[in-house]
């Protein structure tokens, strides 16, 4: 199959292959999706299948209005309806109860429950609209892989296995949206992504809770997605946690002269220091903002690079966006450290 690029223009060709039950590719503010008709079971399925992905992993419904909840959710809270109109069309993914038999187990992951999407991207909301269908959504990488946040990245990943992609450039937020459980007693954050828990504890008036400060290491997350290898480039990424620890970083390099060694930082901290000609230097920009947009990116041309083994990256402080960008590089990089062991093997 020869994968198509469409636009905003050519949004109608796109509608027309996600009813006849094919699968195309959809920007959002976050991360590029893999969209198929979420209302056609085969159509659902095959999304499994071009991903790569374990089939007990739910998806996430796109919807381009509030009505198609509504249609799907047993009941809509006080709270849920407050963020609706704070956040959407935005970053944040809402878990609701489901009315019975409503949704193909395809979808569900055979849960009770599915998780809604209001995207803020004009081309995908056309689609939406003009397919008359919500459309599930998992990022549109190999399982395993960073998600793709340009039309370039779905396609090298998944050329030849969609009928088509809708390029709208490269994408806002960087990172994937905020997981929000509205299923259980007090709302609950199961991923953190581009809407943060102050924000929405700013719009409920109440403290809501976060999983990940919950879940012991050996618990099963409640997000299903979240137990599996994820965001891993082909090269071991270490996180750097202290600014202070930069010099010691690239002393490790310069004692490692064998290795091509990728970094990836801020400009105040890249531009401080004197690069040995081994390490291969990227910039992250000037924040947490610039940072979380270009991660998945950066990553992903490490992967062109086959010769860097091993990339050093800034960490940040867990606090708003920060908390998303630091669940993705402590998956990306399975926990390793730039630490006391490396250290002295600089010096
Ligand atoms: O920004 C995003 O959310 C992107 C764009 C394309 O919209 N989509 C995305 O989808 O990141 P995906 O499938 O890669 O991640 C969805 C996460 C997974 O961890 C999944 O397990 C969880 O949401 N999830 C989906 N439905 C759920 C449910 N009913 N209960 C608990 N977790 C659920
Ligand atoms: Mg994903």
């Amino acid at each position: 199959m020869q994968t198509k690029t469409l636009n905003l223009e050519t949004i109608s060709e796109a509608a027309e292959l996600i009813k006849a039950g094919q699968l195309v590719a959809f920007p959002t503010e976050t991360v590029y999706g893999l969209g198929a008709d979420a209302t056609n079971e085969t159509a659902v399925k095959q999304v499994y299948l071009a991903k790569g992905r374990p089939s007990d992993n739910p998806l996430i419904v796109h919807i381009a209005d509030v009505e198609t909840v509504k249609k799907y959710a047993a009941s809509l809270s006080s709270d849920a309806l407050k963020l609706m109109d704070a956040f959407w069309p935005g970053p944040l993914t809402l878990i609701f109860k489901l009315k019975p038999n409503v949704l193909s187990p395809a979808v569900t992951g055979g849960l009770d429950t599915a998780a809604f999407r209001f995207p803020d991207n004009q081309a995908t909301l056309a689609l939406i609209k003009a397919a008359g269908v919500p459309m599930v959504g998992p990022s549109a990488n190999t399982s395993g892989k960073p998600s793709p946040t340009t039309a370039e990245h779905v396609l090298h990943d998944l050329s030849g296995k969609i009928a088509a992609v809708v390029d709208d450039g490269p994408t806002r937020v960087g990172v994937e949206s905020t997981v929000l459980d509205m299923s259980v007693e007090t709302p609950t954050i199961l991923r953190p992504g581009g809407v943060s828990k102050d924000e929405i504890e700013a719009v409920l008036a109440h403290p809501i809770n976060d999983e990940q400060h919950h879940v012991g290491i050996k618990e099963v997350p409640k997000a299903p997605g979240m137990k599996y290898k994820h965001y891993a480039p082909n090269a071991q990424v270490y996180i750097v946690d202290q600014p202070n620890d930069w010099p010691a970083v690239a002393r490790w390099i310069n004692h490692h002269p064998q290795e091509i060694v990728g970094v990836m930082g801020t400009d105040d901290i890249i531009n401080n220091i004197d690069w040995p000609e081994n390490a291969r230097v990227v910039s992250l920009g000037a924040d947490v903002q610039s940072a979380s947009h270009r991660l998945f990116d950066e990553l992903r041309e490490f992967d062109n690079h086959s010769e860097v083994k091993s990339i050093f990256t800034q960490a940040f402080e867990t606090t708003g966006l920060g908390e998303a960008y630091m669940n993705r590089l402590n998956k990306s990089a399975g926990q390793s450290h730039f630490d006391q062991q490396m250290m002295e093997n600089a010096d």
